[in-house]
């Protein structure tokens, strides 16, 4: 089996990216499948945060092509991507809420850029459900963002990037700088709203909890490459340094216990082999 999706949700091809003279991408491949969560991990400047906005349009690619759900996105203006952006939420790194504006304000952003004749009541009800959905109380639809914890926060950015009932989630390091229950009530949410509504979800994290509890497959990012994508018992059984490290270090080895402790642990998906680039087996 070679892993590869006839029909990915998400399908990147040699996708090169930069800066000036920085290479951030190289001829980066990635599929990601419908109904997944697939974590991506890499070093801090890796180029996850850039591989996440050049998919959703935000960072122009130098070479490559993008598809989400089978449409091309590369070189589409904003408005002309309309009916694909619509298709998706987005949770950015530093929670990207607009701060003069309160949390069910937020969360109507998108509705209005995308319903704009939509009754105000009928706005106000969707954030409040939204609100709901993302575990916050419904005192803080009328609270501004500095009024919100960190964790808070999260789960504001969270009830914007629901806004549109996506089909779709982007994440960004959802759980950084949240205490380690709060972290996991975070992950435990996104499973569930993956479960109940089908998302399919492309998730950015530093965290191995995160990614034991809740990840069907893992991509990692290395030498301005996706070098390998698969479970996590696939990806330990590749001969590479960082993602040996990664696992086998100590926090690795600890997330690694905490989950086989937990028998509700998300078990790995009956997945094929990891897809790795160049590597030994
Ligand atoms: N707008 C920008 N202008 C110039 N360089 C950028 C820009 N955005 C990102 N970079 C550079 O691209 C590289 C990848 O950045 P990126 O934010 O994707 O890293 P990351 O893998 O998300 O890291 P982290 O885990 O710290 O969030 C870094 O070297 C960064 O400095
Ligand atoms: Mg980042």
């Amino acid at each position: 089996m070679s892993g590869q999706d006839q029909n990915p949700v998400i399908r990147v091809r040699g996708l090169t990216t930069g800066f000036g003279d920085q290479i951030v991408h190289d001829r980066l491949d990635l599929d990601v499948r419908r109904g997944e969560i697939l974590g991506v991990v890499g070093g801090s400047g890796t180029g996850k945060s850039v591989l996440m906005r050049s998919i959703i349009g935000l960072q122009e690619p130098r070479a490559g092509e993008i598809e989400v759900f089978g449409e091309p996105m590369v070189g589409r203006t904003e408005n002309n991507a309309k009916d694909v952006r619509r298709r998706w939420g987005v949770l950015f790194q530093n929670g990207a809420l607009f701060s003069t504006l309160t949390v069910a304000e937020n969360v109507q952003v998108p509705i209005r850029e995308f319903y704009s004749r939509i009754d105000p009541k009928l706005l106000d009800e969707i954030a409040g459900y939204k609100v709901a959905m993302s575990g916050l109380p419904s005192e803080a639809g009328p609270k501004f963002p500095s009024e919100l914890s960190g964790g808070m926060r999260k789960r504001a950015g969270l009830a914007r990037a629901l806004a549109l009932d996506p089909e779709l989630l982007f994440l960004d390091e959802p759980t950084a700088g949240l205490d380690p229950i709060g972290a996991a009530a975070f992950d435990e949410l996104i499973e569930s709203l993956k479960d109940t509504l089908g998302l399919t979800v492309f998730l950015i994290t530093h965290d191995l909890d995160t990614l034991y509890a809740i990840c069907d497959r893992v991509a990692v990012l290395a030498d301005k490459r996706v070098i390998a994508v698969g479970t996590i018992p696939e990806l330990l059984a590749l001969d590479h340094d960082w993602i040996q490290e990664y696992f086998r270090g100590p926090r690795g080895r600890a997330a690694a216990d905490a989950a086989e402790r937990d028998s509700d642990a998300h078990a790995p998906t009956q997945a094929g082999p990891a897809q790795a680039e160049g590597m030994t087996r």
